[in-house]
């Protein structure tokens, strides 16, 4: 806990509540209510979290109004330009950036676990080939609680550690596993010999058929794009996983619900809506039209990968990924995609659009992640899969901080009640 500094002063009716405010190293002041309600009798309400900390953290910091993500104090763009994502994990998960030793043991010990049990490949079997990759790695991933026995005591601290490296390691099998099946693929075991980004691409798109060549140019993309969506701060996806774990819940349940989470369209599953969006506007003459239907407050339209909860400014990582897109596209010579100019244009009006201007809606990560992944070759179906796979290293890292926390309690909020107050049965025959 951050050091506690002067206090707020809270006046009920004739009584005077005295809370105590905490300073952060960096961002707001908070204050602390757990004692509120023995003190006052009354709660706190705060519906969808936009006033509320739910807990301290050291892992990963984001400034809303500059516009400036950190993660152990690193800013996300010299780690999208200078790191790479195995190394992004360590340092999410250890709080340090890893000397030479340390990160090669640390991508051994990742890339030897990319394997899955044999047995989960009958799993996948159960699904429709129809599925959602992501309700397959919601499920698939729930179920590694029923394969890895052996590191699902969450009291244990080496455990913690061995699923943590499962998790991280096997992802990406699991996300490609997802997407083979839904094409009618065979699946690609994982190559030891492949850094992690490679050997995702290899997974998914190599066929038994030819050799598979990884391309540096997706590869280093790919590996950025895992970069940028590896962790940030509270989000839904990553409360949902703190919330779970607060149970004492196992760490592949709580992961599955991270995923079930991170699926909604206001959340991770945006950059499939985004595209879907971008080709519906289909030219640039579309956009004011479409732009017109995201101010109509009785259109439930708005413009998937605009709009944060806490960035006020451009998101670093859309920032980021506006500039990869460029790039990718240009090395794969489709500089010319319709759906970057639309994207481009898009953004240019809607940041010259009062009403925009006036929420501050600027574009979030979501906004120009999808155009790079279907360059790629992804349907945009495998778009918030690989979304998944980036942020189970946050999620994890996440849930660490807080099962280390000897403070830890179960998450329990309670409600402002406005039902029906005491009253007795009817009889049938009295109704
Ligand atoms: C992610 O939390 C994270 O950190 C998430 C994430 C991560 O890395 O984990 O960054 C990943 O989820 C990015 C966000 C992806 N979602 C989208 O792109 C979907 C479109 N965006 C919106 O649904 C919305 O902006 C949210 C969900 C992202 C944020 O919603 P908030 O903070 O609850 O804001 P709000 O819905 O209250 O909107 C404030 C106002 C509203 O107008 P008023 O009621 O005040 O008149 O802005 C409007 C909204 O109608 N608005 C939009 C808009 N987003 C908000 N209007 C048009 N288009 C939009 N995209």
């Amino acid at each position: 806990m951050a050091g506690k500094s002067k206090t707020a002063k809270l006046i009920i009716g004739a009584n005077e509540i005295e809370l105590p405010i905490h300073s952060p190293s960096a961002g707001a002041n908070v204050i602390d209510v757990t004692t509120l309600y023995n003190q006052a009798g009354v709660f706190t309400y705060d519906p969808g979290f936009t006033s509320t900390a739910s807990c301290d953290s050291t892992i990963t910091f984001i400034d809303g109004y500059k516009g400036e993500l950190l993660h152990r104090g690193y800013p996300i763009d010299q780690l999208a330009d200078k790191s790479h994502y195995l190394e992004v994990c360590f340092l999410l998960l250890y709080g340090y950036l890893p000397t030479g030793a340390e990160l090669e043991d640390f991508e051994h010990r990742v890339t030897t676990h990319t394997m899955l049990h044999e047995q989960m490949m009958y799993f996948f079997r159960g699904f429709r080939r129809d599925a959602h990759p992501m309700a397959v790695m919601t499920g698939v991933v729930g179920a590694m609680s029923a394969f890895y026995h052996d590191s699902t005591d969450i009291t244990d601290s080496w455990q913690r550690e061995v699923a943590s490296i499962r998790l991280i390691a096997k992802m990406p099998t699991i996300a490609a596993m997802a997407y083979k099946y839904t094409i009618g693929q065979p699946f690609v075991y994982p190559l030891n010999n492949l850094d992690y980004a490679s050997n995702f691409l290899r997974m998914c798109f190599a066929v038994p058929a030819e050799e598979y060549q990884v391309n540096p140019i997706l590869s280093r993309a790919m590996d950025r794009i895992f970069t940028l969506h590896a962790d940030h701060e509270q989000n839904a996806s990553t409360s949902t996983v703190r919330l779970a774990s607060s149970s004492g819940a196992n760490p592949f349940a709580c992961i599955a619900a991270g995923i079930a989470c991170l699926w909604g369209p206001a959340h991770g599953g945006a950059n499939q809506a985004c595209l879907e969006m971008l080709k519906e506007i289909g030219t640039v003459d579309r956009i004011p039209e479409y732009i017109t239907r995201a101010k109509d407050k009785d259109d439930p339209f708005r413009l998937m990968g605009f709009g944060h909860r806490v960035y006020k400014n451009i998101d670093p990582r859309a920032r980021v990924l506006k500039k990869s897109a460029d790039e990718v596209l240009e090395l794969l010579g489709i500089e010319d995609n319709p759906l970057l100019q639309v994207a481009k244009e898009l953004e240019n009006m809607a940041l010259n659009d009062q009403y925009f201007i006036e929420k501050k809606l600027f574009p979030n990560v979501d906004f120009y992640s999808g155009i790079i992944l279907e360059a790629m070759g992804f349907p945009t179906s495998m778009f918030t899969p690989i979304f998944a796979v980036s942020r189970t290293v946050g999620w994890i890292s996440q849930w660490k901080e807080m099962i280390a926390d000897p403070q830890v309690k179960i998450g329990r909020p309670r409600q402002l009640y406005l039902g029906e107050t005491l009253r007795d049965y009817v009889d049938i025959e009295n109704r």
